[in-house]
């Protein structure tokens, strides 16, 4: 093992950030925040509207119940409330953001960004806000941007967020996909904090040769709103092949999380929390089994949320930290897998 280059830092693995970035400092997750909107849909719901039962989705899924965003609350209110419960936490006033970055695949509307209505609603004046879209793998990537400007001293305080309201592009006739989803969001501030690695590293990776797998075809440029486009579903969230998709996140999830333990040179016993993209119990047991991870050491919201897309590891690294799962100096590993096709692991030293 290589002596970490920052003299303060602890020196109990290899912070391959300290070797690239020397010159740069590290960055930290000051505080998290999350929001789920009030009204609960339970799996029995579904029972009346489509041909499936509880016993289906709770076996195939492990999801119970998820949260549904009232008719008036758009994806930007979410945001903003998540972002207040860190903004709170982090003891920070909002004009001290430099920079706000949102991962989201259900805008408030194409553009302006959501991140720009979020800055307006949380009165952070100073900040520069804009999206990013990498489906469920958004938070890693949002923290991945953001951290990139804290190393670097372009910015001191960057709020990134998570945030989507799914059940407004959801077929509701479709059973393949509508028991599936969830409306959320999650936040985090992001800062230096002197003696503390942070984010320790994170790795990601896209596939466009399988971008069918799982997308909205309808409402861009290559498919505008019509009447027709309308009337055939093109606006709808579409998985081709459900099973496809259940492999590839396996296989991807589990190829990103060895890879960022590799570069610190960890081993997965030395890892605190577990946080996977809340999709599906069965691929979060699957590559849990694969990395040698313990039950004890995964953290489970899905069958209260199910998959919330870029809101999901946010919502879930806010659930740990509140309820105790993680503390300061503990090590986190992120998993996700998204759209694009898309996956990144983060190891974070909390
Ligand atoms: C969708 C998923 C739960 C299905 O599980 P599975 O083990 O692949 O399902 P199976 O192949 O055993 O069963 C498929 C059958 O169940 C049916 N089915 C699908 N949804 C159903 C539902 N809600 N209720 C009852 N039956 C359902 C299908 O129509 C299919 O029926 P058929 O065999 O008659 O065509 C699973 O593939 C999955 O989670 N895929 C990943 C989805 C995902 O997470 N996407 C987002 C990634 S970020």
């Amino acid at each position: 093992m290589r002596p970490n280059p920052v003299k303060s830092l602890p020196k109990q693995f290899n912070n391959p950030r300290a070797w690239h970035n020397f010159q740069g400092r590290t960055c930290s997750i000051l505080a998290v925040g999350s929001y789920v909107p009030e009204r609960v849909l339970a799996n029995a719901h579904f029972e009346k509207i489509v041909n499936t039962s509880d016993e289906w989705i709770t076996t195939r899924t492990g999801i119970k119940e998820r949260r549904i965003a009232a008719k008036n609350e758009s994806t930007s209110d979410l945001a903003a409330k998540a972002a207040w419960r860190a903004i709170k936490r982090a003891n920070i006033t909002p004009d001290q953001i430099d920079l706000i970055v949102l991962a989201t695949i259900t805008p408030d509307m194409p553009f302006p960004s959501t991140a720009c209505l979020v800055q307006e609603k949380i009165g952070a004046r100073r900040a520069v806000a804009f999206d990013i879209q990498a489906a469920c793998s958004g938070f890693i990537f949002g923290l991945e941007v953001a951290q990139q400007f804290i190393m670097s001293r372009t910015y001191d305080t960057a709020l990134v967020i998570g945030a989507e309201k799914l059940s407004s592009i959801v077929n509701w006739k479709d059973r393949n996909t509508c028991v599936l989803f969830g409306d959320g969001a999650g936040a985090a501030i992001l800062r230096h904090r002197p003696a503390a690695h942070g984010l320790l590293t994170a790795c990601m990776g896209s596939d466009g040769s399988r971008a069918d797998l799982l997308c909205m075809p309808g409402g861009g440029s290559r498919c505008p709103a019509t009447r027709e486009s309308l009337a055939a579903g093109m606006h709808y969230l579409h998985m081709k092949d459900g099973k496809e998709t259940f492999k590839s996140a396996i296989t991807a999830m589990y190829t990103a999380a060895k890879e960022v333990l590799r570069r610190c040179e960890l081993d997965i016993t030395q890892i605190k929390c577990v946080i996977p993209h809340q999709a599906n119990r069965r691929i979060i047991d699957a590559v849990a089994e694969r990395l040698g991870a313990r039950q004890e050491q995964l953290f489970i919201n899905l069958h209260k949320y199910g998959n919330t897309s870029a809101a999901s590891v946010a919502i879930a690294l806010d659930d740990a930290v509140q309820s105790g799962r993680i503390q300061r100096g503990d090590l986190v590993l992120l998993i996700v897998f998204g759209a694009g096709l898309t996956w990144g692991a983060a190891v974070i030293e909390w």
